[in-house]
């Protein structure tokens, strides 16, 4: 299950719950109002799309939020709590076997009931009795409801992200091309950075969450791990670079790539990273702010593990493991283009201390599978699906991207996703042995 660890103000030194009722509450009145801005511009008609399975409908990650505080707080701890409707619980379950057979996620934009209108009255019972339990809980419970509050805010903040890559995706298949939004700020001027190597001496390092603030239970147990001498490239890989891959033919050079990746290159006819067209001779990208003219000096963003895989080959060189990727990040602040920078699209780095762009712009593809730390073992009940029965078949990311809200990464946050998806901003950051 999840962890809320603070370094004072404990209740219960057991839990290491640090966090008060009125700060919690604040938080989650916040990470809520956010959910609803970022709904905004959005038509009535947007809301229930879904164009692939791997994608929810908007109008399904505002229902599936406030399900989780429903489910795993309202109806837990609220005496004489209603349920908003008795078919929700099955409707708005992602994954969690154990509550019950959720509703199957191919489907979910088949579902023209419950409407918008509903979906946002849903969201206002639910927040009205977070507020009520949040005040009047009894304080044996607190421990345990300020640690689900808390993760139910995470989870939000997850959803945001996923609220954003979905609709990126549900729009860009629209011959129209709609922006999700016209006033996004064009990338600042600039020919980006040089790229350069950062030297890692190695050596045994310390990885996984240090206890400080909140993680997800994936992120532990902190434990030593052994590193090589490597270096890690200062940014993440550009438009211009890769387009030099592509046209050097290396979607048809089976050479630089893994066999499953090939083969899904072939069956998925990949000729360029996802949002990529070409027009007039001219590559375009799709953006949330609609279509725009390829920037060679962004981050290349929308790649595939097999692609990123088959880019490092190409040059020779290799994506990092979670280990070498984490060592370096731990020693930065988190600071980058995420969310809160505005862009929703990833940038061309800027000069600072190297390397850059370890946290936003793009989600980094590292070498290493999703697969349990030493020691790790996921909680009893259903909250320990959150994470744990994921670890097999997928890739770990790190860093965060220009939709992932800054308070939400940090150096041992373990995205996952399986080698051939493209959807989500997925960029490459070069590594080389010593
Ligand atoms: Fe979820």
């Amino acid at each position: 299950m999840m962890l809320v660890r603070g370094r004072s103000q404990s209740r219960d030194s057991a839990r290491g719950i640090s966090v008060s009722r009125d700060s919690l509450a604040a938080r989650y009145t916040a990470v809520r109002r956010v959910s609803e801005a970022l709904s905004r511009p959005l038509a009535p008609d947007d809301y229930g799309l879904q164009a692939m399975p791997d994608v929810s409908p908007a109008k399904w990650h505002l229902a599936h939020t406030s399900w989780f505080f429903e489910t795993f707080l309202l109806k837990a701890f609220l005496p004489g709590y209603r349920p908003f409707h008795p078919q929700f619980e099955h409707l708005f379950n992602s994954y969690y076997d154990q509550i019950g057979v959720p509703f199957a996620r191919a489907s979910r934009g088949l579902l023209s009931r419950p409407t918008v209108e509903e979906v946002f009255r849903y969201r206002a019972q639910v927040d009205v009795a977070m507020a009520t339990l949040l005040a009047s809980v009894e304080e044996q419970h607190w421990p345990e409801v300020a640690a689900r509050a808390t993760l139910g805010c995470h989870h939000e903040e997850q959803h945001q992200e996923l609220f954003l890559t979905d609709i990126k995706y549900n729009f860009a298949i629209n011959p129209l091309k709609p922006a999700y939004r016209d006033d996004l700020p064009a990338a600042p001027a600039g020919a980006g950075t040089a790229l350069r190597w950062v030297e890692q001496a190695g050596g045994i390092m310390e990885i996984g969450h240090d206890g400080a603030g909140f993680a997800f239970d994936n992120e532990g147990p902190r434990h030593r791990s052994l590193l090589v001498p490597y270096a890690l490239a200062s940014r993440l890989v550009t438009n211009g670079e890769y387009l030099e891959f592509l046209m050097a033919g290396g979607y048809e050079r089976s050479e630089y790539w893994l066999a499953d990746g090939f083969r899904a290159a072939r069956e998925r006819r990949w000729q360029a990273p996802l949002y990529w067209e070409k027009s007039d001779g001219r590559w375009l990208l799709f953006t949330l702010a609609g279509i725009r003219p390829l920037n060679e000096h962004e981050p290349v963003c929308h790649v595939s593990f097999y692609e990123a895989d088959a880019y490092a080959r190409w040059s020779d060189k290799r994506l990092p493991t979670e280990v070498e990727w984490e060592a370096v990040a731990q020693q930065q602040r988190v600071h980058g283009n995420l969310r809160e920078s505005g862009y929703l699209h990833p940038v061309p780095a800027s000069p600072g201390a190297e390397p850059v762009q370890l946290f936003g712009d793009a989600w980094e593809w590292t070498a290493s599978p999703y697969a349990p730390y030493p020691g790790y073992r996921s909680a009893p009940g259903a909250l320990g699906e959150y994470n744990g029965k994921f670890m097999v078949n997928q890739l770990v990311l790190r860093g965060g991207s220009c939709v992932t809200p800054t308070e939400h990464i940090r150096a041992s946050y373990r995205n996952f996703f399986y080698p051939a998806d493209r959807w989500q901003f997925s960029g490459i950051r070069l590594t080389d042995d010593r």
